[in-house]
């Protein structure tokens, strides 16, 4: 296998030229990550890496998993763990998803495409980012390809647009490609200062990639980073709005706040997603798994709730799982085994967490996810990885 290689233009590609690869010999989202950045043009990989301001918030993701350790039980496991979740109906082979992250194109030519071959592949969840450089409906096709029962679990992340008719319109184009939930995310009433990003100006796409979902819409300008964000004055009448415009289940991602957790359920919404936006919108905010507990009583089990930030390892997922996550998102991981080598790379970053994952519920000594309490975490003492 080749590596892809930088081009002038900055579009990562796969070139037969480069130094051979051994998947196999990746054992890990971290190796997947160093690989991500020899291959990378590094104004691309600072993108996908980077966080707001100082990147407090990126660092403390990852490091509120290392400061928390855990306490198995013994004697009574089983020789098959099921992993699997169910989620608004939507069934996943384990529980970790695709987080919505932007632009595939960038790292790897075939982009989303890619992307949902690897997740179908997985039978997980892949939710489709509104700033997808592939169009949903071909996102989804590919995935009903790809998926060995032809049905793709499918989500699409949604920013409402200031122009609600735009918004309308998304909604349609993802409902139709098949989509069955709709992630949206209301942490972005103006984009995050990626500050590595501006220091490279990286403000457009390059030529020839654009948002697609965005075209032909009234406020799009698909090919300008910039403009992928929601409007300011959003509130929550307009999620009001949107329970009456879709009958799809509606999750909210990048709520933080143990009282807008409460709101929204108030305002009817399915499910949440807690997420800091992996550090790259408001900076210095808590790590998602040291919110978690707190978030967890706020919402009081009326609806599910789902984390993503800094899930590197199988350990995270079943910390998570055990505080009371009903499933775990990867953002940055899987854009690392796109990076490195398509899809097939990606499709091995899954296939390395579900081990993880597996590897780690039976050394706890639980049959399955329901087996994971809360008593199986403790705080570390000083604890860093
Ligand atoms: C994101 N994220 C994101 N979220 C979203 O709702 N819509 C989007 O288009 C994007 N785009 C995006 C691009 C890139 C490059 C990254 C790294 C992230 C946030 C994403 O869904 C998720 O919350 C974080 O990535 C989770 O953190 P980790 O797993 O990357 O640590």
């Amino acid at each position: 296998m080749s590596l892809a290689a930088p081009q002038a233009n900055g579009v990562a590609r796969r070139v037969g030229a480069g130094p051979a690869i051994d998947l196999d010999s990746l054992l890990t989202v971290r190796e997947f990550e160093a690989v991500a950045r020899r291959v990378l043009d590094p104004v691309h990989y600072d993108y996908v890496a980077g966080g707001a301001g100082d990147e407090v918030t990126v660092r403390a993701n990852e490091d509120g998993f290392g400061r928390l350790s855990l306490l198995p039980r013994v004697l009574r496991g089983s020789a098959r763990r099921d992993l699997s979740v169910t989620l608004f109906g939507t069934r996943s082979s384990m529980p970790v998803l695709i987080s919505p992250t932007a632009f595939h194109r960038l790292v790897c030519a075939e982009g989303e495409i890619a992307t949902a071959r690897a997740a179908a592949r997985a039978g997980t969840i892949m939710i489709v980012s509104m700033a997808s450089t592939v169009a949903v409906g071909e996102v989804a096709a590919a995935a009903r390809a790809a998926a060995p029962d032809g049905d793709p679990a499918l989500w699409f992340q949604l920013y409402l647009q200031p122009d609600l008719d735009d918004t309308v319109a998304l909604i349609s184009r993802a409902t139709g490609a098949g989509c069955r939930a709709l992630v949206v995310t209301v942490d972005s009433p103006v984009l995050g200062a990626n500050e590595r990003s501006r220091r490279n100006r990286f403000h457009d796409l390059p030529a020839g990639m654009a948002c697609e979902n965005l075209r032909d819409l009234r406020g799009g300008e698909p090919g300008v980073v910039r403009q992928i964000a929601m409007s300011p004055e959003l509130s929550w009448e307009h999620i009001d709005w949107l329970r009456e415009h879709t009958d799809l289940p509606i999750l909210l991602k990048g709520v933080l706040h143990p009282e807008d957790a409460r709101l929204a359920v108030r305002h009817g919404v399915d499910g949440l997603l807690l997420s800091n936006h992996g550090g790259r919108q408001l900076d210095t905010v808590p790590a998602t798994i040291d919110l978690l507990p707190e978030f967890l009583a706020a919402v009081d089990a009326r609806v599910p709730v789902l984390l993503d930030g800094g899930v590197r390892r199988g350990t995270d997922v079943v910390k998570a799982l055990a505080l009371g996550a009903a499933a775990v998102g990867v953002g940055r991981p899987v854009v690392w085994g796109l990076a490195a080598a398509g899809e097939e790379g990606a499709a091995r970053v899954l296939e390395l967490l579900r081990a993880e994952v597996d590897h780690t519920v039976a050394l706890c000594g639980a049959r399955g996810l329901a087996d994971l309490t809360p008593d199986l975490v403790r705080p570390a003492a000083g604890g860093r990885r």
